[in-house]
């Protein structure tokens, strides 16, 4: 808690920070399921205008909504059996961070929304973390390499991970870095 009674933020995760400048700083980072916007608060640092994502926005409030900061309020898993609704038709972004969320019928509308040259930037926990504590559900935990496999096909793979990783407390997680190509000129 701050001294204006607003909860502190939780530090961004070393993956985020460390992958992020990547990309050019320019151009608009969509944070999905943002939580209380500890990326948007980075993006911000780092020059980014930002959309940020949630079905529960009340912890975005400190960002407003204005010109450096577009908050959505929506539900991502509200849709019908294997399909997710996806509030951002047909926009893309310089970067797309998603962190300690898993909904796996989004991963379309998360690929096709990195611009080229893009960057996806994605970490949460994987199968194992139920013997080490939350989540349990397998629906919330990414199976062996699953996040490589998803992103393979589509975007240029800058890192991965899938680790017992020993901080702040020990959890497993995966975590990818990755590129959309940008598309070449055969006129030039
Ligand atoms: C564990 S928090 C992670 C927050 C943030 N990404 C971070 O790492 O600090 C999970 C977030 O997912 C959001 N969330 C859960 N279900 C959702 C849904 N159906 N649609 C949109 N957001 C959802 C929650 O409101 C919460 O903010």
């Amino acid at each position: 808690m701050n001294t204006s009674g607003t909860p502190s933020l939780l530090p961004a995760s070393p993956w985020i920070a460390r992958h992020l400048p990547r990309a050019d700083g320019s151009g608009t980072l969509l944070d999905v399921a943002a939580g209380r916007g500890r990326h948007v608060a980075l993006a911000l640092d780092r020059g980014y205008q930002v959309t940020a994502l949630d079905r529960d926005t009340a912890g975005l409030s400190r960002f407003g909504n204005g010109a450096a900061v577009e908050v959505i309020e929506a539900d991502l898993e509200d849709g019908d059996a294997g399909t997710a609704p996806w509030p951002l038709p047909g926009r893309s972004f310089a970067v797309v961070v998603v962190t300690n969320y898993l909904w796996r019928p989004l991963f379309p509308h998360l690929l096709a929304a990195v611009a080229p040259d893009g960057l996806l930037l994605y970490e949460t926990f994987a199968r194992g973390q139920e013997a080490l504590g939350r989540p349990r559900n397998p629906d919330f935990l990414l199976g062996r390499n699953e996040l490589l496999d998803r992103v393979r096909p589509t975007l240029d793979v800058i890192a991965f991970e899938d680790l017992v990783d020993p901080d702040p407390e020990p959890a497993v997680r995966q975590r990818i870095a990755a590129r959309r190509r940008a598309a070449v000129d055969a006129s030039r």
